[in-house]
């Protein structure tokens, strides 16, 4: 399994234009899609999402910055160069582009023919993907005897039949009703969990929101906030599991966790040290780490934590040194939140102090 990012964008920027007339449109843009992940892009029309998704696509030429893609740099290459790459990139944009004399089997079955794939193999994924995508009795039916809908589905087919390792979709779902673009969403879900497929799409249909790993929101040619969706949510349900923080709204905890930093560290690293000036508070992501305090002069273990417990509130809190040495037991990431924070989430509310001081008086 490879761990290089399928798309590793580093300060590019992109103008439309020339002299007086030129527009930047995007601006020191970084990026990076991991294999298997699925990011959205959002922001409002004109704000560059398109043309960094055609960017990626080796349909434009890079003016400035890096862009990789699939392993190779895009910037400095030949037309020929680029519409190489292109072919290992499915494509989902809304003007779809089927052959009108072509049945959508036949639509499909072309994509495949530009990949060494045997015939029999061909055939039994043109047909399978064509029925996933709920066109099974449409399968040889021409383009112009088909529903909007149902062309959008052929040429979601035909973007993903020979299972690319990067896929990039323009308003996949726009043309479709819910259960349509349900079933396209499940099977670029697939893809990415079957292939470990990166895909990326650029959407406001808030419907498909759920599925993404990342969103990324765009706004004049900028990156104003790349979140990790699932991460997030798994990290406001930890703290919303800890009394301390049960009294919280919804609100109030996403906004703690998106101040968060994330760590890993190596098994035995020690994060705290007893007697030490407390800086931050802990919640553990994965991973383990042992409590122990000094006794004489060796160290007597006091708790075992674990993925969704918390440390490093009671120094923060009092104002008094570290009462503890917390250690990782296991290759651990913690989510750490800076005593400044720390102290703004505990002033929002007066039971939430009173929770964190039960639970300190608890473990004197
Ligand atoms: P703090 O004193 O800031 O740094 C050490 C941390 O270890 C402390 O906050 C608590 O979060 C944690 N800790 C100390 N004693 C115990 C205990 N008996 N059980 C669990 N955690 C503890």
């Amino acid at each position: 399994m490879s761990d290089e990012p399928v798309i590793r964008i580093r300060q590019v920027q992109h103008a439309f234009g020339t002299g007086e007339a030129q527009k930047q449109v995007l601006y020191d843009v970084d990026l990076e899609v991991m294999p298997g992940e699925i990011v959205i892009m959002t922001g409002p029309s004109g704000s560059g999402k398109t043309t960094l998704l055609t960017l990626v696509g080796a349909l434009r030429t890079v003016q400035a910055g890096s862009l990789q893609v699939l392993g190779h740099e895009l910037a400095g290459l030949s037309h020929k160069q680029l519409v190489a790459i292109r072919r290992n990139i499915g494509f989902i944009f809304q003007a779809h582009n089927l052959f009108d004399s072509l049945t959508a089997y036949q639509n499909v079955k072309m994509a495949m023919e530009l990949h060494d794939c045997d015939a029999h193999e061909a055939r039994a994924r043109v047909t399978a993907i064509l029925t996933t995508l709920g066109l099974a009795h449409r399968m040889h039916a021409k383009p112009h005897a088909l529903s909007g809908g149902q062309r959008q589905r052929v040429a979601v087919a035909r973007a993903l039949v020979h299972r690319p390792k990067l896929v990039l979709a323009d308003e996949p779902t726009a043309a479709l009703d819910k259960d349509a673009g349900r079933e396209v969403v499940t099977v670029l879900q697939q893809l990415a969990v079957e292939e470990r497929a990166a895909i990326m799409l650029v959407t406001h249909d808030n419907r498909i929101l759920d599925i993404a790993d990342r969103i990324v929101n765009m706004v004049d040619g900028r990156i104003i906030s790349d979140v990790v969706v699932q991460e997030s949510v798994a990290m406001c349900a930890f703290l919303a599991k800890c009394p301390v923080f049960a009294q919280l709204t919804p609100t109030t905890l996403s906004a703690i966790v998106d101040k968060m930093t994330k760590e890993r560290h190596t098994a035995g690293t020690a994060l705290i040290r007893q007697g030490e000036v407390g800086d931050k508070f802990y919640l553990i992501r994965r991973g383990q780490c042992e409590v122990s305090i000094a006794d004489g002069a060796s160290q007597r273990v006091v708790n075992t934590l674990a993925e969704g417990d918390f440390f490093g509130e009671m120094a923060l809190l009092t104002g008094t040194p570290r009462s503890a040495t917390v250690v990782t037991t296991d290759e651990t990431e913690v989510y750490t939140l800076g005593k400044e924070d720390f102290a703004a989430a505990v002033a929002a509310s007066a039971s939430f102090k009173e929770q964190l001081l039960k639970v300190f008086f608890q473990r004197q």
